[in-house]
């Protein structure tokens, strides 16, 4: 007899994992691949983190840290929030967290029960979606467009039929790169407290901006919580580090969930993500790459035919609205990635349904590489259409 699978456990897969896989596949056979689906930053860590892991490697025994992470890491986020957003973040609520993607199980199983019901912007993020799901709370998307920079707002939330227990926003967003600001996140946070739903902002974009720069929900909502990740600007991916920002009514209960589910962050991690705070000549200049690669495909793409394309306000990401092209997504990237190695990610990771008609361009690699994929994406296209 088949023995009982949770229905909890039975969530989509991370589509851009299995376009990983396919072009790693297409490599392993000789061929080769321009890595345009991760969001993963080209550069390594900055070498005074590396510097600081090696010292500690030599000299620290590396146990167990608190639950919360090192203070002295704290503390230093903390002097980030003072200088970036001039906004005062005590320590005590600042948790280390392995990576942003520990901060969602944390930050969900806190704040919300099974069966609450959460309001996410559809396309966003396929992770957060994914890990409410998996805990058994309803992700209630709000379809979201060009007209609204792909951003939820007050009038979008107003249309949801039944109660909401919780708000996620991402600004910078991922697959969009749009962002949210001030007033339009101050409206968020405004409609969020007047009805008593949790917000919880993803920031983790912060840091790659091109316009303006990210404003935190901290500003607004010492309720909200507050996600951010040493993966994307600080360009530390593998080291799964991030942190979050708690409100002090739920920090013991966050507390408890991390000291029984993860014990703490990989304390290694947790030095290097504090001397990350001191590379930011070197992050910046990783930054330049991504405005160098942004520009070389917004004048590229349109030229190539994929000329329907988000504004991209921050992270490196250009979502391409390619309806004038294919309904199918998913076997137009398999064909691109086919017939010119460039690999991109299909629109339905992050929408399941509008996605069918969306790819999503990611510009974190080498500027070679980008340069590469556009002139053979112009050249395909001549050739098929
Ligand atoms: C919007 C957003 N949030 C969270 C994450 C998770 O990142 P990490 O767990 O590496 O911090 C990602 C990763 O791409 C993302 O795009």
């Amino acid at each position: 007899m088949a023995l009982k699978v949770s229905r909890r456990g039975v969530i989509p897969p991370f589509i851009v994992m299995d376009v990983l896989r396919a072009a790693n596949r297409r490599q392993a056979e000789g061929k080769d691949v321009l890595h345009l689906e991760l969001g993963q930053p080209a550069s390594g860590a900055p070498a005074g983190v590396i510097e600081t892991a090696h010292k500690k490697l030599e000299s620290d025994q590396l146990g167990y840290t608190e639950a919360f992470g090192i203070m002295s890491v704290r503390q230093r986020i903390s002097e980030y929030y003072a200088a970036e957003q001039s906004v005062s973040v005590d320590p005590e609520q600042i948790v280390l967290t392995t990576g942003s993607s520990g901060g969602f199980v944390l930050a969900f199983t806190a704040a919300f029960d099974v069966g609450d019901r959460v309001a996410i912007a559809d396309p966003g993020y396929p992770g957060s979606r994914n890990i409410l799901l998996g805990l058994g709370i309803e992700p209630v998307l709000v379809p979201t467009g060009p007209e609204t920079r792909f951003q939820p707002t007050p009038e979008l939330l107003d249309k949801i039929d039944g109660p909401l227990d919780g708000l996620i926003v991402a600004s910078p967003s991922n697959p969009t790169g749009t962002m949210l600001g001030e007033s339009e996140l101050g409206a968020l946070s405004e409609y969020c407290r007047d009805r008593g739903v949790r917000l919880i902002s993803d920031e983790i974009y912060h840091g790659i901006t091109y316009e303006n720069p990210g404003v935190s929900a901290l500003r607004f909502d010492d309720e909200a919580i507050v996600i951010n990740s040493f993966s994307k600007y600080f360009s530390m991916t593998g080291w799964r580090v991030g942190w979050m920002v708690v409100p002090t009514a739920l920090s013991r209960s966050i507390e408890c969930l991390a000291q029984n589910l993860f014990i703490s962050a990989p304390t290694l991690s947790q030095y290097g993500a504090g001397a990350a705070f001191d590379c930011t000549e070197e992050l910046d200049a990783n930054v330049e790459r991504y405005a160098q690669n942004r520009e070389i495909l917004l004048k590229g793409l349109p030229t190539a035919g994929f000329d329907q394309l988000a504004p991209v306000d921050g992270a490196f990401y250009i979502y391409a609205d390619i309806s004038n092209l294919t309904n199918d997504s998913e076997s137009f990237c398999r064909r691109v990635l086919d017939d010119t190695g460039v690999a991109t990610t299909p629109g339905t990771d992050f929408d399941q349904g509008r996605g069918s008609s969306f790819i999503r361009f990611s510009f974190s690699g080498a500027t070679n590489q980008i340069t590469e994929a556009v002139e053979r994406l112009q050249h395909w296209m001549t050739k098929t259409g």
